[in-house]
């Protein structure tokens, strides 16, 4: 099955962009494998690579390893918040070292405003194609997180957006298989 690194964009323990990842997650069991990333990173920072912190190594490491990556991310005054490019920067470098040169990659977030993260997608979308990505374009999935989304489970409550998601796991999915592997 193919591994996907999950990066979610949040650090906070209720993150909304977390419980959305892991309702995608049951949706995507048996077609994707889930790993997320620490997201906790030191501030990007030059000087570190002399001896990199170990959770870069692990991002870096786990990126690589990945068939695939997703990122989840909010979106913070109409823009990607600083975890989600810290992390992205770190895997960047250093120079010549990109870690995401090649990798398919898939980006989906949730806000529980209406418009559900696209302006941050938009423009996230734009740096992965300058990393060398191999970013899906399409289904694009903006998810306004309202308190009946999920179910007591962590599942998504509503069959309707259940199989709009399964229609972007599968997209991604195949995604994964015809683009994987390029470098
Ligand atoms: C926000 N939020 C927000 N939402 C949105 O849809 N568009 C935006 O531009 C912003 N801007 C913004 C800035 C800052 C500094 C914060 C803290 C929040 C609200 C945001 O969507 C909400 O806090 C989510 O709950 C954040 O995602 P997590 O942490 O729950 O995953």
């Amino acid at each position: 099955m193919p591994k996907i690194a999950v990066l979610v964009g949040s650090l906070r323990r209720e993150s909304l962009n977390r419980q959305y990842a892991h309702a995608i997650e049951k949706i995507a069991a048996g077609r994707l494998d889930f790993r997320y990333v620490d997201m906790d990173l030191p501030l990007y920072n030059e000087d570190l690579w002399v001896s990199p912190p170990d959770k870069v190594v692990q991002l870096k490491a786990a990126i690589a390893d990945a068939d695939g990556v997703l990122i989840v991310t909010p979106e913070y005054n109409r823009s990607v918040p600083a975890v989600t490019k810290n992390a992205i920067d770190w895997a960047s470098r250093p120079y010549g070292q990109n870690a995401w040169k090649g990798k398919p990659v898939a980006v989906t977030g949730a806000s529980p405003g209406r418009q559900g993260t696209a302006v941050s997608q938009s423009q996230l979308r734009s740096t992965l194609v300058i990393l060398e990505t191999v970013v899906m374009g399409g289904p694009e999935v903006y998810m306004t997180f309202t308190k009946d989304l999920l179910d007591a489970g962590g599942a998504f409550a509503s069959p309707d957006t259940a199989k709009f998601i399964d229609g972007f796991v599968e997209s991604f999915a195949r995604w994964v298989q015809l683009t994987g592997g390029r470098s």
